[in-house]
């Protein structure tokens, strides 16, 4: 018979590899979004495809008559803004997108080698889950896809993109990603659906109102973006990505800006009012003093009371975590504990130095709080703070009061330059009521205890209620003007962007959950 020629060979690739674009077949073609999602994704022209030829090897309820080539699941790397990312996308036209052993080979296949290449990688999900049919291989294969999610924790940076449902066990793998993106009324995530709770426990819901990027943004805490549509949702992704290295062992790109550090900008004065009582926007703040009034918000919608972020500053990279004066005075809970915890070490893994702005009244009292365990969240902060070894700068601008001035990037916890504003108040707690505390006697014994307990008050706030007395000792570094804040966090990031610690070692430390 002989060789067949090349053009013969050639001819039958071509064909496969229709076959292979064609996903789950002609119909399907038309709603297929797996690679187009990713064309929308990386830099144009930039993909490259792998294991397109790959198909499922299950005989189960007649599977086997239905091969298609690639499966559920497209794989490959690419570029975004020339930097090699490795991606996933799962394909709903093939067998709802759900996974099977091969699927989960192929995702296995582009995490390994983005872990040895130092890349980050992105998963876009939109996937009925565990493929029924193949029963435990498909389980085997999220474990291997779990497993691998928490190696290259804290290695390369892990993004989930969800674009469908995603159901039971299978949320895992994005919820072990450093960020969860949601786009809204068409993203779903939950463990057990609607029809079961409804079986279950009786209750009536949606799937959107359960598991939607509402929900999940706002109340729940699992996202970390909400996107009105894809386009924006991929928009997010390359945004963040940009302020990221590509590994722990990388740094993050230096971004040229015409925005001198020098500016000062004399509207911070009057932006934070001098009465601890009064709120404010912080994110004016934050953009008044990063470079080109850019701040990316990360989890926008949930625990408002912290603010956390994206920023640069002299162009390079900053994390960002501010009280919210605006949203429940600014004082820490469960949720901002979390939030902000977990941010920390997000940017400590990342080598990104973090700036914290602060103004907080406490921890917030409530029955609700301490039954929910805000003693072992409130220490989670405590434990990232104390833990990290990036560079940390604080600007305490107003109220640093009591655990929650401690707690906040404080100097006792390792904070390398501790900024103070003017008016700032750096003691156990606000005047009024230390006041109360200490002079009660003295105030119930006076002729007109009200008087003097204004006159106690302001005695109080005049010699506590400054940031001088921590200067005195050192927990602070400056005193600064707040037009100054832009100057003074860049020259300090200057002189410790070199920082080296170290920790004892160990194999981890527990840190409260
Ligand atoms: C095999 C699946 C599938 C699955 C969907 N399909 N899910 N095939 N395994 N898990 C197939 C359907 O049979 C159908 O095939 C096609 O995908 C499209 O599904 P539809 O139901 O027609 O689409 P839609 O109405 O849009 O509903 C989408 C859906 C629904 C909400 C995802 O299909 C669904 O509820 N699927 C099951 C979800 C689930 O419970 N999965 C298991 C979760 S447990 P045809 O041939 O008709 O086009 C899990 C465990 C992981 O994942 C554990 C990890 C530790």
């Amino acid at each position: 018979m002989g060789f067949r020629t090349i053009e013969d060979l050639c001819a039958e690739l071509e064909e496969k590899r229709s076959k292979a674009l064609a996903g789950g077949g002609k119909e399907a073609v038309e709603k297929q979004k797996a690679r187009e999602r990713i064309a929308q994704l990386l830099d144009p022209g930039s993909f490259v495809e792998i294991d397109e030829f790959v198909t499922h090897r299950c005989n189960n309820f007649g599977l086997d008559g239905k091969k298609i080539l690639g499966d559920g699941v497209v794989t490959g790397w690419g570029t975004i803004e020339g930097r090699k990312v490795f991606v996933f996308s799962q394909d709903f036209t093939v067998f709802g997108g759900s996974l099977g052993e091969e699927d989960a080979a192929k995702i296995c296949k582009v995490m390994d080698m983005a872990m040895q290449m130092g890349c980050p990688v992105i998963g876009i999900n939109d996937s009925g889950g565990a493929r029924i049919q193949e029963a435990v291989d498909a389980l085997n294969g999220y474990g291997k896809i779990f497993k691998r999610n928490t190696m290259a924790s804290g290695v390369i940076p892990q993004f989930s993109v969800i674009m469908g449902p995603t159901a039971g066990g299978a949320v895992y793998s994005p919820a072990l990603t450093d960020f969860i993106f949601m786009v809204d009324k068409e993203s779903v995530m939950h463990i057990t659906g609607p029809e079961v709770i409804r079986a279950v426990t009786g209750e009536a819901i949606t799937s959107e109102e359960l598991g939607g990027a509402e929900a999940h943004n706002t109340v729940s805490g699992v996202a970390h973006f909400k996107a009105k549509d894809e386009a924006e949702c991929f928009e997010q992704v390359r945004k963040v990505l940009s302020y990221l290295p590509l590994n722990n062992l990388d740094d993050a790109p230096v971004k040229a800006t015409g925005d001198s550090p020098d500016r000062a900008d004399i509207s911070l004065r009057e932006l934070v009012p001098v009465n601890p009582n009064k709120g404010y926007d912080v994110h004016e703040v934050l953009t008044k003093v990063f470079d080109d009034g850019e701040f990316t918000e990360v989890q926008a919608g949930f625990a408002k009371n912290i603010v956390t972020g994206y920023a640069r500053i002299g162009g390079r990279s900053v994390g960002v975590i501010a009280n919210n004066a605006d949203v429940k005075a600014g004082c820490l809970d469960i949720d901002a504990s979390d939030k902000a915890s977990r941010f920390i070490r997000h940017c400590d893994a990342f080598n990104l130095p973090v700036v914290t702005f602060v103004d907080v009244p406490g921890y917030l009292p409530g029955t609700d709080q301490e039954r929910g365990g805000i003693i072992r969240k409130g220490a989670k902060l405590l434990y990232a703070y104390s833990e990290a070894t990036v560079p940390l700068i604080s600007v305490i601008m107003r109220k640093a009061y009591g655990g929650a001035y401690l707690a906040m990037s404080s100097k006792s916890l390792g904070a390398d330059v501790v900024l103070a504003w003017p008016q700032a108040e750096i003691a156990v707690m606000g005047a009024e009521g230390a006041a109360s505390i200490v002079f009660k006697k003295e105030i119930n014994d006076a002729a007109d205890p009200s008087a003097k307990r204004l006159e106690k008050i302001d005695e109080y706030r005049e010699a506590f209620a400054n940031p001088y007395k921590a200067a005195e000792r050192g927990y602070v570094d400056r005193v600064i003007m707040p037009e100054e804040t832009r100057k003074a966090i860049f020259t300090a990031l200057e002189s410790i962007v070199s920082k080296r610690d170290t920790r004892p070692s160990k194999k981890h430390g527990v840190i409260p959950h």
